[in-house]
């Protein structure tokens, strides 16, 4: 995008944005995004108009930069997004809406653009899989710095959880990541719980972490498409 001109005070369009968002101006963020701001901007801080926004809790003014391509899952210099910085509810369920929905289309992109011409059983992102993963309390990154899994998700998990579980009998989930929707199906006490989990690292974590041991659980290591005649049938499948 060209950089729109220096204007207030010798402020870029970047700058006054950020205070445009942090103050909740909702009218100043709209005529700065239309003329050109940079919805993606890093602050001097390291901080993005969108977290700026979330902080304050201005969920309008966050909408608006959704909308101009305001990347939801960027990090601050202490690794939190938008979504951890919500500070009211309203702004907090608009990122989760956004995050699931971007999700939910980029992950149906890519397998498509993974997809073989003639084949069911997409290719995964092996390059993911070989790669090392690390682990806090907050989230699973990848080698690149990709949040792979962030757990202020938990709630959208234990959506997933709901649904999967409200048949009884056996629930198998696919990826454990941080755990987060499987500590949740624990929770539903299924007859059998069965966890397929590709990477190495998550798959050792799991172990530490005593996920083997757990009376109904069952963990298949390995990729779901190489793993699928080790597998039963459930009652509830999540993937
Ligand atoms: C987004 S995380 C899942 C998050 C999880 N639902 C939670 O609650 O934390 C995706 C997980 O799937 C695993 N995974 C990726 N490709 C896989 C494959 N082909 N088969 C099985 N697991 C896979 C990843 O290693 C990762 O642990």
């Amino acid at each position: 995008m060209a950089a729109a001109p220096e204007s207030k005070e010798g402020k870029s369009p970047e700058e006054l944005l950020c205070a445009a968002a942090k103050s909740g101006d909702e009218d100043e963020v709209a005529r700065l995004l239309a003329s050109g701001a940079d919805a993606t901007h890093f602050d001097a801080a390291g901080l993005t108009p969108l977290m700026h926004a979330a902080a304050g809790g201005h969920a309008a003014v966050a909408r608006l930069l959704l909308e101009c391509g305001a990347p939801w899952n960027a990090l601050s210099p202490s690794g939190l997004s938008a979504g951890d910085l919500a500070s009211e509810p309203d702004t907090y369920d608009l990122l989760l809406d956004h995050a699931l929905r971007s999700e939910l289309i980029l992950g149906t992109v890519a397998r498509r653009q993974a997809a073989p011409a003639n084949a069911s059983d997409s290719a995964p992102a092996e390059s993911y899989l070989e790669s090392r993963v690390s682990f806090s309390e907050e989230r699973v990154m990848d080698a690149e710095s990709k949040a792979v899994m962030m757990a202020w998700e938990r709630p959208l998990m234990e959506a997933h959880a709901r649904a999967v579980c409200q048949g009884g009998g056996k629930v198998l989930n696919i990826g454990f990541g941080m755990g987060l929707v499987d500590e949740a199906i624990q929770r539903y006490e299924p007859e059998e719980h069965t966890i397929v989990e590709a990477h190495p690292e998550v798959y050792a974590r799991m172990l530490k972490l005593g996920w083997g041991e757990k009376k109904n659980v069952r963990i298949v290591f390995g990729r779901w498409q190489d793993v699928m005649p080790q597998l039963g049938s459930y009652d509830g499948n999540l993937y």
